[in-house]
């Protein structure tokens, strides 16, 4: 979602600032802004409706010298995007300048008491009058800036991570977070004085350090350039700051070459996949080893159930995973929308194991729905890609994907990694449940050690799509069909031409089509199905006729050497042979390079596709 960058130090501050910016754009953004304490001792706020470019376009005239400031990417929640609604905001005396990312939910209440006081607003923000709360706790009790955010924050419900710049204390940095992520790096500067950075997440600090803290809910932190770095809770209880080295670097945040992150997220697939099974996968002992589960071991012996909270793409892989538990682990297992789960009220057992699917870690309404189960007794087990995400610190055990930081909007790796990991838990209890025979375990490790090269094989051999993708470029819908453990395949394949192409995209089982959506079908639907020549072969290929015998178009997604499907389509994707559950590893490639170069096609912003952000932290 909306991004909080923020500097203290020995260095100008404002070239730190908009490079933490772009490095922010991935997640979303409707406006920017930047606030600075000037070498005059003036405290200057800038904003713009529109990229961040356009801020630095409008600053160019502009005093924006300083060695403290804040910036911020704003992803509107309450008043339409523009630069009045734009963050910092000011405090009515302009003393102080605020960034927040998240909602604050009792903020009309809030700004109807200051405005009996005489207060006024100018934006239609929530976060304005934050920062005008402060304020007036500072006016009315006569205290410092932090006692102030204290004082403030208890008044407050809702998330929030904030950043606060007081005008005449230049020599000092304030910031809190509950909900929304906040991320302090600790650095040196050149002569070895102290300075701070702030991230909504690690990638506009990299550059500087790799000595980070996370900012824990609740927690207020107060920073200045002699090296202080106090942090307390809501309960002014000091807290001890816990110093981790982060282990991301640079090329990981640049593009390498590749016109897009997407392209180069959807190419780093293999590698990516590599390192994930790294040192979990052991194919010599034919062994699988999560420590996540070894710990837990009588959790998951014990468990009768499993449900899978996630959302979007995350859901997907959620439901891919059902299958390969249930089928090789013989344990039922539930997938729900977090944002449904969390406002109902489940089902909980305390033998339940609650799993939270989770690119970022960062997502509201997951967190949140493992929050409840929490609160019901439930043991959670996160799989996030983000290390030390929310998500990641909040569930009892869990598994990183390690697949590295994923930038494109729309995800890519991070299914195939999310994939990759419900499977290597799916073998991991399998293993101590031993519902498996010897023989197809032994299989299995061999099939998914195999399975990085396979996607090789597969980004090689359908490099036409690009192509190919022009054709579809004026459509205005699409389906996508597949069955069992590709129906969720399908599900994200349509997902990801919708997201980033802006064409309106179903995902269906393939065999449901003839219970209505075979209404849809006549010359002008492309159809894309997802048909390897595996378990289901024959009913996909009957189903693929229903649509033929319709004149729908059909784009297949085949195993390589197959010719009837092939013979029966107006295009195909290749993929090489491999077991049923694992087949959706290989046939998502073709689907994310279909959507891709549609996308392109069509001029849009792949990366950062209009309305979306990286991570929803907000409800
Ligand atoms: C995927 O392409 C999407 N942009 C989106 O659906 C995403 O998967 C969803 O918001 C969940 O995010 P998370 O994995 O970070 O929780
Ligand atoms: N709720 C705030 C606003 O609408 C912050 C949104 C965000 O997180 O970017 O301005």
């Amino acid at each position: 979602m909306c991004g909080i960058v923020g500097y203290i130090g020995e260095q100008q501050a404002y070239p730190i600032l908009i490079k933490g910016l772009h490095r922010l754009e991935y997640r979303g953004y409707d406006s920017a802004g930047i606030s600075l304490i000037n070498d005059k001792g003036d405290l200057s706020v800038y904003k713009a409706k529109g990229k961040v470019s356009m801020l630095e376009e409008s600053v160019k005239e502009k005093d924006v010298t300083g060695t403290i400031g804040i910036a911020h990417t704003r992803w509107a929640t309450h008043g339409e995007p523009n630069a009045v609604n734009a963050h910092p905001h000011y405090s009515q005396s302009k003393n102080l300048a605020l960034v927040h990312n998240g909602i604050i939910e009792n903020y009309k209440s809030l700004r109807a008491e200051m405005e009996k006081n005489g207060m006024t607003f100018c934006s239609d923000t929530d976060t304005e009058v934050l920062v005008q709360l402060v304020e007036y706790m500072q006016n009315s009790h006569k205290c410092d800036l932090y006692t102030a955010v204290q004082l403030a924050l208890k008044n407050v419900i809702g998330a929030y991570a904030i950043a606060i710049l007081e005008k005449s204390k230049p020599d000092q940095l304030v910031c809190a977070r509950k909900g929304s992520p906040l991320i302090i790096g600790v650095g040196k500067s050149d002569n070895g004085r102290a300075e701070f950075y702030l991230g909504s997440d690690a990638t506009p600090i990299v550059e500087y350090t790799n000595q980070v803290i996370y900012l824990k809910d609740e927690e207020i932190a107060i920073m200045d350039r002699r090296g202080r770095l106090d942090i307390t809770n809501l309960s002014n209880v000091k807290q001890t700051p816990q110093l981790v080295t982060i282990q991301m670097n640079l090329d990981q945040l640049e593009k390498g070459g590749f016109p897009h992150f997407m392209l180069k997220e959807i190419w780093e697939q293999p590698n990516a996949l590599r390192t994930c099974i790294r040192g979990r996968l052991n194919v010599t002992d034919k062994d699988v080893l999560l420590s996540g589960i070894i710990d837990h071991k009588e959790k998951f012996l014990k468990c009768r159930r499993i449900i899978i909270c996630a959302c979007g793409t995350s859901w997907h892989s959620a439901l891919i995973g059902k299958y390969f538990i249930e089928e090789a682990a013989q344990i039922p297992v539930e997938v729900e929308y977090a944002s449904e789960f969390r406002y109902r009220n489940p089902v909980i057992y305390p033998d339940d194991i609650v799993i939270a699917v989770s690119q970022s870690g960062e997502t509201a309404d997951t967190l949140a729905a493992i929050q409840l189960a929490k609160s019901k007794g439930a043991f959670l087990y996160g799989i996030c890609n983000v290390i030390g995400s929310s998500i990641a610190r909040a569930t009892d055990s869990g598994t990183y994907l390690h697949v590295g930081p994923e930038i494109g909007v729309a995800s890519t790796k991070a299914f195939t990694g999310q994939v990759i990991t419900l499977a290597l838990l799916g073998l991991a209890i399998a293993k101590e449940k031993k519902t498996l025979s010897d023989e197809m375990f032994h299989m299995l490790v061999d099939e998914f050690q195999m399975i990085p090269d396979k996607m090789q094989w597969t980004l090689e051999h359908n490099k036409g799509i690009d192509k190919f993708a022009q054709m579809f470029t004026y459509c205005k819908n699409f389906i996508y069909l597949g069955r069992g453990y590709n129906y969720p395949v399908a599900l994200e394949g349509a997902l990801k031409l919708k997201e980033i192409s802006y064409i309106h995209a179903e995902g269906y089982p393939a065999a449901e089509m003839k219970h209505g959506p075979i209404a849809l079908i006549d010359e002008e639907m492309p159809v894309v199905v997802i048909a390897p020549k595996r378990g289901m072969y024959e009913k996909v290929v009957s189903n693929i006729q229903e649509i033929k015998s319709r004149k729908g178009k059909i784009i297949s997604v085949v195993t390589q050497h197959d010719t009837v499907v092939k013979g029966m389509s107006d295009y195909t994707f290749v993929i090489p042979d491999t077991r049923d559950c694992f087949v959706p590893l290989l046939a998502v490639i073709p689907l994310q390079l279909l959507s891709y170069y549609v996308a392109i096609a069509k001029g849009r912003n792949v990366d950062q596709p209009r309305n979306l952000a990286k991570s929803v932290t907000v409800e």
